[in-house]
């Protein structure tokens, strides 16, 4: 029987590959749109190494009208789209606005014209909880008002909903599902595929690891001055198995037809916040080593705290998180022993 085929762009990034891994085994055949633009080719050879098959590799920049039309033609028979493909750093995007907007703008209009010529049915797109701000009120449902973008990446987010939502509301795209991510972290319980960015790392949990490893000499701590229980800001860290497994429930809600709203939006975390310092603590339990951190100012643009309600992605995708914090340090500590030592990243 032939498996149902699932195109992930940006699929060799990081979410998209622990993803693929999850849909593999899941028994779906998964096609990987991506230019390597902040990725590297040999992850297909490491998905293929744990679950015994390596998935295609589309090399496409999806800002490439034509080359976007090709590839869809040949992948016309997709029963849906995980579109992960965007640039992603909140401090680049500030820098370079325009790249920003071209990439993940044009990359989501293509995407969609696409979907709509081939008349695939089913889209899930990676939100973030960036497009909330601070809210007034935590934990943030997905009914909380949406506050102003506070980066061009934030701003992107919140306009590729827009645009997903009035192609459903035209008929142009059956249904769609924005899935808002809060702080994603850890790596695949083999140690095999993980996060490794680029240059000095913007989040905590890459510092925390390259700090440990000795690639960075301290961590700075932004801000020990929050109205938070010891005054460091608190986020709803997630593993990344855990998101993995939520895009399978999503795309299984869309497919069974249970999806009732056309166009629907889900947050995914824990729905538990933890400061920076208790990220430190876990890292420090779990590992052993004395973690060389100190606090310092806080980092422009950084909300105090926020944290996720996740009952509905509870209710309808009948979705609970497995993993704990201790698990998110140990597992990104293991990827980043494994990533270094290893493969000699
Ligand atoms: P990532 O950078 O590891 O993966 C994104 C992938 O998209 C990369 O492989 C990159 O090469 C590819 N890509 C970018 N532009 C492209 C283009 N024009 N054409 C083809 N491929 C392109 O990032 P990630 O952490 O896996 O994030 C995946 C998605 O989740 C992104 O949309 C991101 O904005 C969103 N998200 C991430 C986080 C997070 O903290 N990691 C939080 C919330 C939302
Ligand atoms: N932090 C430090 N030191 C560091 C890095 C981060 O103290 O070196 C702190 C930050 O100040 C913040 C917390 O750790 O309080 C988490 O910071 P991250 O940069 O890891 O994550 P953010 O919550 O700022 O942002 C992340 C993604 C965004 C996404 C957002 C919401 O980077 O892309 O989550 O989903 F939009």
């Amino acid at each position: 029987m032939t498996k149902p085929k699932i195109i992930t762009t940006g699929g060799a990034g990081y979410i998209g590959s622990h993803t693929a891994v999850a849909l593999q085994e899941a028994g779906f055949e998964v096609v990987l749109m991506d230019n390597l633009v902040n990725s590297s080719a040999d992850v297909i050879h490491r998905i293929g190494r744990i679950t015994g098959k390596e998935p295609l590799l589309e090399l496409v920049d999806l800002c490439d009208e034509q080359a976007t039309k090709n590839c869809f033609s040949k992948h016309s028979d997709a029963v849906g789209i995980i579109h992960f493909a965007a640039l992603k750093a909140v401090g680049e995007s500030v820098a370079q606005p325009t790249r920003y907007y071209r990439n993940n703008l044009v990359s989501m209009l293509h995407v969609l014209e696409a979907m709509h010529q081939h008349n695939i049915p089913n889209l899930i797109f990676s939100s973030s909880a960036t497009v909330y701000g601070q809210p007034d009120v935590l934990p943030v449902t997905e009914q909380t008002p949406l506050q102003p973008a506070a980066s061009p990446y934030g701003q992107t987010k919140q306009m590729n909903e827009v645009m997903i939502r009035d192609a459903v509301f035209a008929g142009e795209l059956k249904r769609a599902i924005s899935l808002r991510y809060f702080n994603p972290v850890g790596a695949h319980p083999t140690a095999i595929i993980g996060e490794l960015p680029l240059g000095i790392p913007n989040n905590l949990m890459p510092f925390i690891t390259q700090t440990a490893i000795g690639i960075r000499k301290e961590l700075a701590v932004f801000g020990g001055d929050y109205d938070t229980i010891d005054g460091t800001a608190v986020r709803d860290y997630i593993h990344v198995m855990d998101l993995a497994e939520a895009h399978l429930g999503a795309l299984q809600y869309q497919l069974n037809g249970s999806q009732s709203e056309s166009y629907d939006v889900i947050n995914l975390g824990t729905g538990l916040g933890s400061t920076v310092l208790e990220v430190i603590q876990s890292f420090e339990k779990v590992t052993g080593i004395n973690l060389n951190y100190r606090i310092v100012d806080r980092r422009p643009g950084d909300v105090a705290a926020i944290y996720a309600n996740v009952d509905k992605a509870a209710r309808v995708l009948h979705w609970h998180t497995q993993r704990d914090l201790d698990e998110m340090t140990r597992s990104a500590w293991a990827w980043e022993k494994y990533a270094r030592e290893t493969l000699g990243l």
